[in-house]
């Protein structure tokens, strides 16, 4: 059987919460601030959470290489890069989950010294903070969590599973069919 570890019921609290914060900080934002989603495991969150954001705002996306199977390599390329011009602006980068910290330090390291926007924030719907091997605090969090290898709402085991609707911790029986799906 498989563990259901968040229900669509309660992603749409912690996304609406996430979407009162941003609306709080951004209300009075002078330019309207930019919205990046990392591809691809970000995508259903990020359309959800910046409808929950009740200002005008930018989307953008950019994609990185970080992840082989369920276990994180450290070696982040850039897949693809951002289109808006951010200079100038505030920034949040939208991220499914935070494991090791490699991608989301790549990213703001990235962005920063490439682009040198006005300020630059992170959002994690999930975040494994007892996996970091590099210390790094994520600035929007949606709930932190333990040491579950997660699938569902945009989270993949080896691109599988993204269209589920709710998060779950596949069991050994189901991590074996998603593995012979995959391959
Ligand atoms: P980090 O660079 O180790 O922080 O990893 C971040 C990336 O790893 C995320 O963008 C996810 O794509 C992926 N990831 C981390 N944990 C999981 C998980 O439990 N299920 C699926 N993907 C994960
Ligand atoms: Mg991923």
């Amino acid at each position: 059987m498989r563990k259901t570890l968040y229900t669509t019921e309660q992603i749409n609290e912690i996304v609406k919460r996430l979407g009162k914060q941003f609306t709080e900080k951004f209300k009075d934002e002078e330019l309207p601030p930019v919205f990046i989603g990392v591809l691809k495991g970000a995508m259903p969150f990020m359309m959800d959470l910046v409808r929950e954001i009740d200002c005008p705002l930018i989307m953008d996306f950019i994609q990185v290489k970080s992840y082989i199977g369920s276990e994180s390599t450290g070696v982040i390329t850039l897949k693809k890069d951002i289109n808006e011009d951010i200079r100038n602006r505030s920034v949040v980068i939208v991220e499914d989950i935070a494991d090791s910290g490699y991608t989301l330090v790549w990213l703001k390291n990235y962005l920063l010294k490439t682009y040198k926007p006005k300020a630059l924030y992170t959002c994690a719907l999930l975040d494994k903070k007892c996996k970091r091997k590099v210390p790094f605090d994520v600035d929007y969090v949606g709930e932190e969590i333990g040491d579950y290898f997660i699938v569902g709402y945009g989270l993949d085991y080896d691109e599988i599973g993204r269209n589920v609707k709710e998060i779950f911790v596949p069991d050994l029986e189901e991590q074996q069919i998603l593995h012979e799906i995959a391959h």
